[in-house]
């Protein structure tokens, strides 16, 4: 028996500082025993409400199942420990698989060679088991084992979301520094935008917020473009209770209504990209994207706006884009009176110059930006 069929305990990875937003959702799924840590959220739940969240959930990284956890101290005993487990029960030697690993504060320091380590006790198991082993596959693996070794102690997962849920299948094109996809749900989250009033990105890019805030009103599942999840591998799969996940999930669809969502970017090939990725979903084409500089934009009057402006990565940038965000609250304050702007700042420094004084900044990270959400009623 592998550890979450004795416990029912599953692990949900988040960026940092998502973790008490990530447990918030949890929450809503029913499931039991939630406790936020550094960059995950621990719960209780049966397999059932596994199929659930990873279709559905929009912060979550991915959805762990332990296998097993042990004392560790050296790479020989974590390959000793890992032959021993029952690997048939999660893979047959004709599918690929990959190892992704973590080190922390342990005797062992070397990430790559412990999980090369546990990827050789896999293959041995199998090449003495069976005379053929699985092959490798980093890119698509069929099953995908977590490994993580933290104070000595190694935790050896099965991956059940098969990657990271970020990749929610409508991103075809980009452009530079898009949000992710989980931040971007996130802030529609904190937005509490329910699709009351109508709602602007005036600086779309390619159009993860417009997405996302699309997923969230028409109850499309954040995974309904996956072809395949980690936990089809679980020796207890239910095949006929996952169909009906699925199916139940189609039934509650809303239809989005024409003018709720709107967006616009200065760059052709932003809105190019925006209009792509927005046709990958229902209801996407209903989505009006432009090609317009924000500063033409008529603006929005008691709605909400929640952007994403540039913040420069590259010397000399910020002088530009200090005008940029100067610009930016002129045009909140001139054309956007009565609206709610949520406003993602990758870069603190250019805050002040919004001229505008936010009613909050809550810290969210965006990869390895530091960056802060600010709430900005307007008068
Ligand atoms: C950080 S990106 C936004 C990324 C977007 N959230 C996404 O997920 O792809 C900032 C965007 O602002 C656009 N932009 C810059 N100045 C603008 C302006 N004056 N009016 C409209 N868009 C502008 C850029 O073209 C760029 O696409």
């Amino acid at each position: 028996m592998f550890e979450y069929q004795k416990t029912g305990r599953f692990f949900a990875q988040v960026a940092g500082q998502m973790e008490e937003y990530g447990a918030a959702e949890l929450k809503e799924f029913g499931v039991k025993e939630i406790t936020p840590v550094y960059r995950g959220v621990w719960f209780k739940t049966d397999l059932e409400h596994v199929y659930r969240v990873n279709l559905w959930a929009r912060l979550l990284t991915r959805v762990l199942a332990p296998l097993l956890t042990f004392s560790c101290h050296s790479t020989d005993y974590l390959y000793t420990t890992a032959k021993k487990m029952e690997w048939e029960k999660l893979l047959t030697s004709d599918q690929t698989f990959a190892i992704f690993s973590t080190v922390s504060n342990s005797k062992i320091t070397h990430s790559q060679y412990a999980g090369l380590k546990l990827k050789d006790a896999i293959a041995d198991y199998f090449l003495e088991k069976e005379g053929k082993r699985p092959d490798v596959n980093r890119e698509d693996p069929d099953v995908w084992i977590n490994l993580h070794i933290d104070k000595n102690k190694a935790h050896i997962s099965l991956d059940t979301s098969g990657g990271s849920l970020h990749k929610r299948g409508y991103r075809i094109n980009s452009v530079p520094a898009p949000i992710q996809e989980t931040l971007a749900a996130a802030i529609i989250r904190i937005s509490d935008w329910q699709g009351l009033t109508p709602l602007l990105d005036p600086m779309c890019g390619s159009g993860t917020l417009l997405a996302e805030a699309l997923l969230h009103f028409s109850r499309i599942p954040s995974a309904f473009l996956r072809k395949k999840f980690g936990f089809e591998n679980l020796p207890d799969f239910n095949e006929n209770k996952w169909q009906e996940i699925q199916k139940s999930a189609g039934r509650v669809r809303r239809p989005l209504l024409e003018g709720l969502l709107n967006g616009c970017d200065i760059e052709q090939r932003a809105v190019n990209a925006a209009r792509k990725n927005l046709n990958s979903l229902q209801y996407g084409h209903l989505v009006r994207v432009q090609k317009r500089d924000f500063r033409e934009h008529p603006g929005l009057e008691n709605g909400v706006i929640i952007c994403n402006p540039p913040y420069g990565i590259r010397l000399g940038d910020e002088k530009q884009l200090e005008s940029l965000y100067k610009e930016l609250g002129d045009f909140l304050k001139q054309k956007c009176k009565g609206s709610t702007a949520w406003i993602y700042c990758g870069n603190r420094n250019l805050i002040p110059h919004l001229g505008l004084k936010p009613s909050r900044k809550i810290p969210l990270v965006n990869g390895n930006l530091d960056g802060r959400l600010l709430k900005v009623e307007v008068y």
